[in-house]
């Protein structure tokens, strides 16, 4: 008989039961680019045996339908008061009012979780759930933390604020606040990405960050929608601050998909009508899920796309433009263009099929890690527009690092958005980029496989959750 091999079933057998016996709590902020990574990571762990309960917000929950497999426990009181913050420039007023009213809710739920019979191994939760750290040492339950974006974005998160302690963002004038020079400690960002890095309120967003970087430092563990071939460099310069084991298993989306956590209905004619488009001519053009854009912007959006001749699919959220209800300020004519077949508009579209589509050549976005990573998983070269936040740094990565796409310098303005879309649809330039980013999308084809990179972080993820 073969004894290495009775040890191993013994093994997976024990280790089988004894994740059968685990519960996890995962507790997702209620934003579409939080919630789609935090229940594809539920799936993950569920598909790996752990049992799963989804500890959520009243406001924009998930749709428990969608997956009977797991439990579903909204948190008491946490329905309207999100909605008064729904504008982006109260972001940061409203991460730091839901980690501290909605705490005590939260640790109430733990507890009667807690006490019931099968009890809680572990407590899953968004980064930005920073103030859930007190509550998990309270209850003497570990806490995980998943950051929804990538590594590198967090990275300048982290150095940034002893820079701005240091006063070196107050210190720029608001001439120089346009330079286009690297930030030294911050690269690759730009001088000029400094303000909407941090957004207008720096103050606010560098006490929010301590927060964050604190609670996710006390935390036992990060996971990350990552892969180590993308971002190792950055993962050891992390693990220099950040001494908690760090767990890359992404791109999560390619064990499941999002579209069951959409929020918004995806308007599936988007798929029928790149159906009628040879491969690589089609632009994606999405702002994600929070942007928002001023009338002129949006013009200069819409000119930008008319004048390049390009074919285009063009995501345009309801109330996503300031002052109208859809598509009202476009200019006069337009519509009948893109009637003619050239553009196609939709209010929500299912993005991860989009990008897998053979007609998609480019991908206009707004540089979300989410959109961003899908991006790269079907090897899609991008124009970037970030917005703020994470999206700063991960537009650097795909200009000025991986170079896997182009950055458009100067916000929304017509001609260098035809000459963006030129670059990276039609000349020899595009085909760099194709080239790079495929090199990308079979590194993530391996690092799937049984012994690649993610598929061996998420089984050592397993047994660490089971030695708890
Ligand atoms: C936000 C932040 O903006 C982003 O920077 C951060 O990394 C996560 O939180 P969001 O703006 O929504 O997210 O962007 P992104 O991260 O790209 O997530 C958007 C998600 O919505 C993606 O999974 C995308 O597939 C999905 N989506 C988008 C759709 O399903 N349909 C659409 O039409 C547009």
């Amino acid at each position: 008989m073969d004894t290495s091999t009775t040890t191993i079933t013994i093994t997976a057998t024990a280790t089988a039961t004894a994740i059968s016996h685990r519960r996890l709590v995962l507790l997702p902020l209620p934003f579409q680019g939080h919630l789609n990574p935090m229940l594809q990571l539920a799936n993950i762990l569920h598909s790996k045996g752990f049992s799963v309960i989804i500890l959520h917000t009243l406001c924009n929950s998930p749709n428990p339908t969608n997956y009977p497999h797991f439990n579903f426990v909204p948190i008491p009181g946490t329905g309207e008061d999100i909605l008064n913050f729904s504008d982006m420039d109260k972001i940061i007023s409203l991460l730091l009012y839901i980690n501290t009213k909605f705490i005590n809710p939260i640790k109430e739920c733990l507890e009667r979780l807690m006490s019931e019979d099968d009890g809680v191994a572990c407590l899953i939760t968004d980064a930005q759930w920073f103030g859930t750290q007190n509550v998990a040492d309270i209850l003497k339950l570990p806490r995980i933390v998943h950051r929804t974006s990538n590594i590198s974005s967090f990275v300048c998160f982290a150095a940034s604020l002893p820079l701005y302690v240091k006063g070196l963002f107050q210190r720029f004038s608001d001439e120089e606040m346009k330079l286009n020079a690297p930030v030294h400690g911050l690269e690759p960002l730009m001088v000029k990405d400094l303000s909407k890095f941090l957004l207008d309120d720096s103050e606010g967003a560098c006490k929010l960050l301590e927060l964050m970087i604190q609670g996710t430092k006390r935390a036992r563990a990060l996971i990350w929608n990552t892969f180590k071939e993308l971002e190792e460099r950055e993962l050891e310069a992390l693990g220099q601050h950040f001494p908690n084991p760090h767990f890359l298993i992404g791109p999560f989306h390619r064990y499941f998909q999002a579209s069951s956590s959409s929020l918004l209905a995806q308007d599936k004619t988007s798929l029928s009508w790149l159906d009628k488009h040879p491969p690589n001519s089609v632009l994606y053009v999405s702002f994600g899920s929070i942007v928002k854009l001023n009338e002129s912007q949006f013009l200069e959006i819409a000119c930008g796309l008319a004048k390049s001749m390009q074919p285009f699919l063009w995501v345009v959220r309801p109330r996503s433009v300031e002052g109208s209800e859809w598509l009202e300020t476009l200019p006069d004519g337009f519509l009948e263009r893109v009637a003619e077949g050239r553009g196609y508009i939709v209010k929500w579209a299912p993005q991860q099929d989009v990008l897998a589509h053979p007609a998609i050549g480019g991908f206009w976005t707004h540089s979300g890690w989410n959109s961003t990573l899908e991006s790269i998983c079907e090897g899609v070269p991008m124009i970037c527009s970030p917005c703020f936040g994470d999206q700063l740094p991960n537009a650097r990565y795909v200009s000025d690092v991986w170079k896997i796409g182009v950055e458009l310098e100067n916000g929304f303005q017509r001609e260098e958005i035809e000459k963006a879309i030129k670059r990276v649809m039609v000349d020899e330039e595009g085909l760099k980029f194709k080239n790079k980013i495929q090199n990308m999308k079979w590194k993530i084809d391996l690092c799937l496989k049984k012994g690649g990179s993610s598929y061996s972080s998420l089984e050592d993820l397993v047994n660490y959750i089971v030695s708890f």
